[in-house]
């Protein structure tokens, strides 16, 4: 029955409700909510109630990575908007690690260059379940979008330099260990004048709503935490980026930002970039 449903109906419903090639029209650069393109305003005044209604018409298989990365098109459109303030132009490569389901890769795969975009995510499922659009498919079969199902966030073995990295609620759960794989095999990709953008969760709390640690200690997890959430003081971020000739910048506009939208997911943000 969900199959029929899906034959008749929900390509339209996919293209409006989900990871959709709409979802390509970015956010301008001026950020302010009431900046964005009409068609964005309009689907944001559809109540809540008519989207739960719609969504079972999406195939289960996508429901369930959706469920699974937690987020949605808007999310991904947050996303691509917070990397265009990091610089993001069409002609920019970018790498996505812990691309999930395409939430920010299509509007970044529709928006860069051909050639120029790259999602790692040992999750293959997740990608697959996006990909089962037939319009999803010929657009990274068009844009020649690649991607890697590795867990070291090492992306080298393609032998591109990135301009850009993004990387959503990934650092959030990782194991502590993993910060500095994770900023060891990024940094490996990035051009001299690169930039990683990531959101991770301080132990500090922010203003948003993140309570922090306790004890505002670094949750010194030994393995990756999810749903739940890893912790990290930004002193010891800056630490470990420093002892890999990185630096590191805390930005509390880009979680302002991304919660004037999405107000309960209060991930810090933090941009990495080479020591000059
Ligand atoms: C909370 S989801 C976020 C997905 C996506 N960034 C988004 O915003 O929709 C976390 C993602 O990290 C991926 N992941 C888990 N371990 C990973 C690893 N070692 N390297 C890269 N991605 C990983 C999961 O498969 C999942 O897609």
């Amino acid at each position: 029955m969900r199959q029929k449903v899906s034959q008749i109906g929900n390509s339209d419903l996919n293209a409006e409700l989900d990871c959709s090639l709409h979802a390509g029209t970015p956010l301008t650069e001026a950020h302010s909510m009431n900046a964005t393109p009409v068609r964005d305003r309009l689907r944001r005044l559809v109540p809540s109630k008519i989207k739960r209604f719609l969504r079972q018409f999406l195939p289960q298989g996508l429901i369930h990575a959706k469920d699974y990365v937690g987020t949605d098109r808007t999310s991904g459109q947050l996303q691509f908007e917070l990397l265009k303030r990091e610089g993001l132009g069409p002609g920019s490569k970018v790498l996505e690690i812990g691309c999930g389901c395409l939430h920010a890769g299509i509007p970044l795969i529709q928006y860069l260059e051909k050639g120029n975009y790259v999602g790692v995510d040992p999750n293959e499922w997740l990608r697959q379940e996006a990909m089962r659009d037939r319009r999803v498919r010929q657009l990274v079969t068009d844009k020649q979008a690649r991607f890697l199902s590795v867990d070291d966030f090492d992306a080298s073995e393609l032998g591109i330099k990135f301009d850009l990295v993004l990387s959503h609620s990934v650092l959030s759960h990782c194991a502590h260990g993993q910060l500095e794989q994770f900023l060891r095999n990024a940094s490996k990709v990035i051009t001299p004048g690169g930039r990683i953008l990531a959101s991770i969760r301080l132990a500090q709390g922010n203003a948003c709503g993140s309570s922090g640690t306790p004890d505002q200690e670094d949750s010194m997890h030994e393995k990756w935490q999810y749903p739940d959430v890893s912790w990290f003081r930004l002193s010891t971020i800056t630490k470990t980026a420093d002892t890999l000739g990185l630096m590191v910048v805390h930005i509390p506009k880009y979680t302002e930002f991304y919660t004037r939208t999405r107000p309960h997911e209060f991930h810090d943000w933090v941009v990495f970039f080479w020591k000059r």
